[in-house]
């Protein structure tokens, strides 16, 4: 990729830079000067940045700009202070860097932006019932030994936030061999891995034969646990069905059809508390859709379980975060929406807990099901995927 044109605007305080493929940006003077990629400000070994933000001239601009033979850009910047650390090419003239056309062009922010609320990332596709049948799905073996197999299992996990392995061991732990693929199981105070079968006493009610609506894991948990692996080594039972619904796509449903409610549960943040083993006082208070500062969804926490008196809706505003809430668990129940499949054994899912609810249907007491379950976090899945992908280029 090439740079075709490059000029000085503002005065200096920014350039404009034309592209061979087609397409202008305006990058500023500060933001060029700050994102610099010569050894004196990131580090050439792990390409940590040097300086900071009070080592650059707030008055920063561009003394002149060229195009290079290459297609890069190369700019000098003026004044470049008694701050800026390391010699590097810092002249009396100024300093003078380089840019690759692709790197630029890869991170333009002069775009027009969609500020919807309840957007996602491009990499993510939400799904609904459509998508049975079609969940990606890989070996153990495959993925254990190929790292192109496993990064695909891992991109599915990334666009639909669920997949599926078949072929793992079945012994105990394995659940465990599976999150250490890509990243590292999160203990919490039900251990390293549990065993979810029907128990007398249950400290949680995931532990006995009853259905359970669709939820999100541990929402009273702050980070709460990002992915979550279930592992079936027993099903011999009637029913217990395994279904998973995208909770991003009730989101832009709930938005959609009523942004008074998608605004109610976005902004008034719930509670959610967990007090059922003694020396446990796990609490949370989220919103039970999270968006992140530019509105991209974010999150979703949703588990009739774990919820706990909310107190922090005013009180002219909680019939509409009822409405809200029950509209939400209406369209989850909706058939449309939900995915099923029956795990066999040696086979797992993996849901993005931040994102995927997950159920199971009530099962008879004959016969015998006994999932094993981990959690593991997403960065590390991510950070995995993207290295395997970054080696592949
Ligand atoms: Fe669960």
């Amino acid at each position: 990729m090439r740079l075709s044109g490059a000029e000085v605007i503002d005065g200096g305080a920014a350039a404009r830079l034309t592209w061979e493929v087609g397409g202008t940006a305006r990058f500023h003077a500060l933001w060029l000067r700050d994102n610099a990629l010569d050894a004196a400000t990131r580090s050439p070994r792990n390409g940590q940045r040097l300086v900071t933000i009070l080592d650059i001239s707030a008055d920063t601009r561009i003394a002149d700009l060229a195009v290079m033979a290459d297609g890069g850009l190369r700019v000098r910047f003026a004044p470049e202070g008694a701050g800026a650390s390391g010699a590097g090419e810092t002249t009396a003239a100024g300093r003078t860097v380089e840019f690759p056309a692709a790197w630029l062009h890869a991170r333009r922010y002069d775009c027009p932006t969609d500020r919807r609320p309840g957007r996602v990332d491009e990499v993510v596709e939400t799904f609904d019932a459509s998508l049975s049948g079609a969940v990606t799905r890989a070996d153990f073996a495959a993925v254990s030994t190929d790292r192109g197999a496993l990064a695909a299992w891992l991109a599915g996990v990334r666009r639909h936030g669920v997949a599926i392995l078949a072929g793992v061991p079945r012994e105990p732990g394995s659940v465990c061999r599976v999150a250490e693929l890509f990243g590292y199981v999160r203990e919490t105070n039900y251990g390293r891995l549990f065993d979810v079968r029907a128990e007398v006493n249950p400290t949680n009610l995931a532990y006995t034969n009853l259905g359970l609506q669709a939820h999100t894991d541990n929402p009273y948990r702050d980070p709460v646990p990002t992915l979550q692996l279930l592992m079936c080594l027993e099903n011999t039972v009637e029913g217990g069905l395994s279904t998973v619904v995208d909770g991003f796509r009730i989101a832009e449903r709930l938005r959609d059809e009523s942004p008074d409610l998608f605004e109610a549960l976005t902004t008034f943040p719930a509670r959610f508390e967990y007090a059922g083993e003694v020396g446990v006082r796990l609490s949370s208070r989220r919103p039970v859709i999270e968006l992140a500062p530019d509105g991209r969804l974010q999150a979703v926490r949703f588990n009739n379980r774990s919820a706990a008196a909310v107190t922090d809706v005013p009180f002219d505003d909680m019939p509409r975060w009822y409405a809200a809430l029950r509209r939400f668990a209406e369209i989850l129940e909706d058939p449309a929406m939900a995915v099923s499949f029956r795990l066999a054994p040696g086979e797992l899912f993996i849901v993005d807990n931040t994102r995927v609810l997950h159920a199971r249907t009530a099962f008879s007491g004959s016969g015998e099901r006994w999932l094993q379950g981990c959690y593991a976090d997403k960065d590390g899945l991510l950070s995995t995927l993207a290295a395997i992908e970054e080696d592949a280029a």
